[in-house]
């Protein structure tokens, strides 16, 4: 067996790790070889292979980032206005790959589904994002780790917060899905947490702020990137062209710093965490988790099970048809638990209570 293996779209912790699993799965299970692909798809569109062996996926688990390097806004079906894919395709025939690994998010996802329908080789996914919104799987790796960077920089935050006696608004990552906002706000004990997936009253949290201010000096608010107010639309820092998702958000904890700072005495500062949350070494449960992943793609490929992603449900290691996660995006539900219980221990999220 030949087995091409891609890391596409945004880099995440323990990318790495699932390299070295697959890599040494397939090689132990099957004596299978490993060909890299550098950059995503990119390393397609422009014919840049490298064989990976054992030796060269030792020593990295640990390591943030990917070896194999990644781009976000290559597109086989519009590479400078061109649909490159039918070369894409030869080249994947040319190379012998028997089955391609493709681990990333839904981006990668909805670009592996289409080249397998266009005839490309047969592929298996590895769901890959911090934002922990891929469809049909309840865990990507790399969530935990931005969850954990994000919750020490609350409790950091906090700290200048209580002692200056500010608001202090924190903005996370997680495109339109509020997952990482959520699980760091309760983890980093936020007053308020804002999420794209609830509009936020603006002048509902400067009652919170003021109250809080009356008793405790301080509050410290979480915000998603695509949290947007009531009626509102998401902030976009920018848009990246021929990229798969165009958008890119940021800069919403400084609107919400301008719209709160008149409606409030204290000072309200805010801080935009962006790319410290994809950086560094995985946690321990994202390394285990990326090791399962890229053992259960191999052995996916050894049986033959093509055109799947692996996922995690119910606790358990499965597969989901490629097709069914592609250009879906699997957000916060409004009867999630966690909110809930957030709102149950008096955590604003932007709302008034519907339950008080
Ligand atoms: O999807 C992962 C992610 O980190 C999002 O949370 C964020 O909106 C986006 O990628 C940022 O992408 P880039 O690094 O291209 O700015």
């Amino acid at each position: 067996m030949r087995i091409g293996l891609l890391t596409g779209g945004g880099d995440c912790p323990g990318l790495n790790a699932v390299i070295r699993a697959v890599t040494k799965s397939l090689i132990r299970q099957c004596g299978a070889e490993v060909i890299g692909i550098e950059d995503g798809f990119l390393g397609l569109i422009e014919r840049r292979v490298r064989p990976l062996g054992w030796d060269d996926v030792s020593g990295i688990l640990a390591m943030g980032g990917t070896i194999l390097g990644t781009s976000n806004t290559a597109s086989p079906f519009a590479w400078h206005g061109a649909d490159v894919s039918a070369e894409v395709i030869a080249y994947q025939r040319a190379l012998g790959l028997d089955a391609l690994v493709t681990i990333g998010g839904d981006g990668t996802m909805t670009m592996a589904a289409r080249l397998g329908a266009a005839g490309g080789v047969p592929m298996v996914g590895v769901p890959k994002t911090i934002d922990n919104d891929i469809a049909g799987c309840e865990r990507s790796f790399g969530f935990d780790t931005a969850v954990a960077t994000v919750t020490d920089a609350l409790e950091r935050v906090q700290t200048t917060g209580q002692s200056h006696g500010r608001v202090m608004i924190v903005e996370t990552m997680g495109r339109y899905a509020g997952w990482i906002a959520l699980e760091a706000g309760i983890a980093g004990a936020a007053d308020v947490i804002l999420l794209p997936e609830i509009g936020y009253d603006v002048a509902h949290i400067a009652e919170v702020c003021r109250a809080r201010h009356a008793r405790r000096r301080a509050t410290l608010i979480c915000i998603a990137e695509g949290a947007k107010p009531v009626g509102g639309a998401m902030t976009v820092e920018r848009t990246v062209e021929g990229s798969p998702d165009p958008i890119r958000l940021g800069g919403v904890a400084h609107a919400l710093r301008a719209q709160l700072q008149p409606l409030l005495a204290c000072e309200v500062r805010a801080t935009v965490l962006g790319h410290v949350q994809r950086g560094g070494s995985p946690t321990p449960f994202d390394r285990v988790l990326a090791t399962q992943y890229g053992n259960e793609a191999a052995r996916l490929l050894r049986r033959g099970d093509f055109g799947r992603m692996v996922t995690l449900q119910g606790g358990c290691l499965g597969s989901v048809a490629l097709e069914s996660v592609a250009g879906v995006n699997r957000c916060v539900p409004g009867d999630h638990a966690l909110l809930g219980c957030a709102r149950e221990i008096g955590v604003c999220l932007g709302d008034r209570d519907p339950a008080r």
